[in-house]
């Protein structure tokens, strides 16, 4: 069986103003119904044959959390506690050290809480097919068709065939948050595929990896999961040990230096949802293209996303906007411009 590991560390800036730092996106319900985090959960669930999950998050999101996930009959066999955000890197070591524990040559599937996928099945086939490459050492990528020279992913460069596990293919290079030119040009270039930021591998492996590329990162870990303390139904991180660790993604510390990355290439409905566009993207429209949730009404306008969160919400004359409300805020932007939505939020914080 493959043991889901449950990533919940970000905070989802450019979805302000529903998104926010005490409950940022992976708790929200921003499409489907249910939160982002109960889709991931589920999405990987018992009924598919995956072990219970290991979460690891933010201790201040802890209740929201585990409440959430009970709500869907999802029981985590650990609940770990950061005691603040290290990034990717030290999550999943923790992960992967936990799940060598239970059996060194155990599959994890590193998922991050906040990503929506609108083909569980073919997401699932994909699983299946990494899980074979996997289980020969591997570490697995999941690979998506890029449809623009996005710079906020990483990039991954398709090789040869890996042979016994079909659908997977070695990778020859993984570019992490490239340059624009460089992004254009592996756009041009047609051999390279994003990374979802979904990872599968053998927990030995990859704590192997880690000693190779990234030994603070990995003893850190180790350290902040000697020294935890269990708190309730929460494994609780030692904050001296955990500080130790560096900053770093999965992406930078061990993807882009591995010589053992593997990517099975997908076409499954992924979307980080990282701007309100992306929403706007997957979710039903009317006639003039309008995605509207809430009470709303429309009058000529056309292309827009509307999410009204209180009272009623009208817009006349207007296309490509985002207009969203809640109660305490009100966003309008221009759909193209939705990314900088996070320059709201940097300047509420400056102004605290
Ligand atoms: N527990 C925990 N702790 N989770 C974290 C932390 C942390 O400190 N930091 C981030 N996460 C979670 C986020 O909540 C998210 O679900 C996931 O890990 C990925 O982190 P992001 O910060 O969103 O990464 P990114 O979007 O910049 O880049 C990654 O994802 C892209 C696809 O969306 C990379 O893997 C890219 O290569 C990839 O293309
Ligand atoms: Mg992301």
């Amino acid at each position: 069986t493959i043991i889901p590991v449950l990533l919940s560390g970000g905070s989802g800036s450019r979805l302000w103003p529903v998104s926010r730092e005490r409950f940022p996106k992976q708790l929200l319900n921003l499409c489907g119904d249910r939160t982002m985090i109960q889709e991931t959960a589920l999405r990987v669930g018992r009924d598919f044959g995956f072990a219970d999950p290991i979460v690891i998050c933010n201790q201040e999101h802890r209740f929201a959390i585990a409440e959430q996930l009970q709500e869907v009959g999802i029981r985590p066999t650990e609940l770990v506690l950061e005691p603040f955000g290290r990034n990717t890197a030290p999550a999943a070591a923790v992960a992967a050290l936990l799940a060598a524990r239970r059996d060194p040559q155990a599959l994890v599937l590193l998922l991050p809480a906040d990503h929506a996928i609108l083909s569980p099945n073919a997401f699932r086939v994909a699983v299946a097919k990494g899980a074979v490459a996997a289980q020969q050492g591997k570490l697995v990528t999941f690979g998506i068709q890029p449809t623009s020279p996005e710079t906020g992913y990483g990039y991954i460069e398709k090789g040869e065939p890996v042979s016994g596990a079909d659908g997977a293919f070695a990778v020859k290079q993984f570019a992490e948050k490239p340059k624009l030119d460089v992004a254009q040009a592996y756009l041009a270039g047609g051999r390279h595929l994003w990374n979802s930021g979904m990872f599968l591998f053998r927990a030995d492996r990859f704590v192997a990896e880690l000693e190779r590329h990234a030994p603070d990162a990995l003893a850190a870990a180790d350290a902040s999961i000697e020294a935890a303390r269990v708190d309730l139904d929460f494994l609780r991180l030692d904050t001296d040990a955990f500080a130790r660790a560096p900053n770093i993604s999965i992406d930078f510390a061990v993807m882009e230096k591995t010589d053992s990355a593997a990517v099975v290439p997908c076409d499954i409905g992924w979307t980080d949802v990282g701007a309100w566009s992306a929403l706007w993207d997957i979710a039903e429209k009317d006639g003039g293209g309008n995605a509207v949730l809430g009470d709303a009404i429309l009058v000529d306008a056309s292309n827009n996303l509307v999410r009204g969160e209180v009272g009623l919400t009208a817009l006349v004359g207007v296309k490509d906007l985002v207009v969203i409300t809640t109660d305490d805020a009100v966003l309008v932007a221009d759909r193209a411009r939705v990314q900088d939505v996070k320059a709201v939020v940097d300047r509420l914080k400056a102004e605290g």
